[in-house]
């Protein structure tokens, strides 16, 4: 799903209030911060400008994981209409964006957030952004780390905020997130060995609490993946020319990896099965990496097995196998 046009053009706006060299040291050294690891500890916004360059290069980024996450959670859930929305570490409002996006019905949203610079360029993001939900959000400046004191929402989200905390703290403010939640709470880190293994070990807190998994597990198991792998899943996006700009970037998209797990009180239906990386096709049969109810799986699908291979030849990486 495309960065909706309104917010690429506040990004632009608030972008043209800095100097193009300013603006592309700052989206550098976020980049540097990233490839270091150090983005993840969330030392690396230090400045205004600093907050514009994540909004102009991480926010499109978040956002297509975020949709990508919020459109499985729309296919999954079967309960009631999630009119409520509360974002932990909003950032500038990244995965509130996404979940307006996704899910019409929402009809309010508290964004959660610590940093006063990021939460004034999200709020000017969202009176320039003609989105109804975020122009009318509640902000609430506070420490995840002491619970805040809100009305359960229906949807709950966490993007790419956990891994800035120590992984006791990170424990904590997801229990008082499950807490919070109504229905579904989501989680989406980066899809790295670390994000992942975070996002595997609360995974396990909230079906102790009660959780159903949605997704993207196919059961309720301990993860079946062995040490040194992980489960992650890529998300395409277009780069903005503002984008493509700042990252030097020749091509005109990129990957984002992205790491998840929702969870509901009730309601829902797991996938049967997911593939967890990219099919390896060949000219007579498919492979497909599989987590399944059974374990972890490598299924081969040939061209006699007629419903199954037509389904094989369209599956890509990170989608449900129904299994033709
Ligand atoms: C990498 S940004 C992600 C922003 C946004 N959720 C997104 O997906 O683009 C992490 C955010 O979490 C916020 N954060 C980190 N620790 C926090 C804490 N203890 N309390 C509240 N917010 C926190 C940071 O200020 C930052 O805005």
């Amino acid at each position: 799903m495309p960065l909706p046009s309104s917010l690429q053009r506040a990004i632009e706006q608030e972008a043209g209030r800095y100097s193009a060299k300013d603006l592309n040291q700052a989206a550098a050294g976020l980049s540097a911060a990233y490839r270091a690891g150090e983005a993840e500890s969330g030392a690396f916004i230090t400045s205004d400008l600093h907050r514009l360059a994540y909004a102009a290069v991480r926010l499109p980024a978040t956002f297509a994981a975020a949709c990508a996450v919020m459109e499985e959670v729309r296919q999954r859930w079967s309960g009631p209409p999630l009119a409520s929305l509360l974002d932990m570490g909003a950032g500038p409002g990244t995965a509130a964006w996404a979940a307006a996006a996704v899910f019409a019905e929402l009809d309010s949203a508290t964004l959660f957030e610590a940093d006063e610079g990021l939460i004034a360029l999200g709020k000017r993001l969202a009176q320039a952004g003609e989105q109804r939900l975020l122009a009318a959000a509640q902000w609430v400046r506070g420490d995840l780390r002491a619970p805040p004191a809100l009305a359960p929402h229906d949807l709950v989200v966490s993007s790419y905020a956990l891994g800035e905390l120590r992984e006791e703290e990170a424990s904590e403010v997801v229990r008082a997130a499950w807490a919070l939640t109504g229905q579904v709470l989501v989680l989406l880190e980066p899809g790295t060995v670390r994000g992942f293994g975070l996002l595997r070990r609360l995974r396990e807190h909230l079906i102790g609490a009660g959780g159903q998994v949605l997704a993207p597990c196919p059961h309720q198991a301990a993860c079946p993946l062995p040490a040194g792998d992980w489960c992650h899943f890529p998300a395409r996006l277009e780069r903005s020319r503002l984008h493509q700009r700042l990252k030097d970037g020749a091509l005109g998209y990129e990957d984002e990896k992205y790491a998840y797990v929702a969870v509901a009180r009730q309601g829902g239906l797991a996938a049967p099965a997911r593939i967890l990386r990219h099919p390896l096709r060949h000219a007579g049969h498919t492979e497909l990496p599989l987590c399944t109810p059974a374990g972890l799986q490598r299924l081969t699908v040939t061209r006699s097995q007629k419903g199954a291979w037509k389904e094989a030849r369209k599956a890509v990486w990170g989608d449900e196998w129904r299994g033709g």
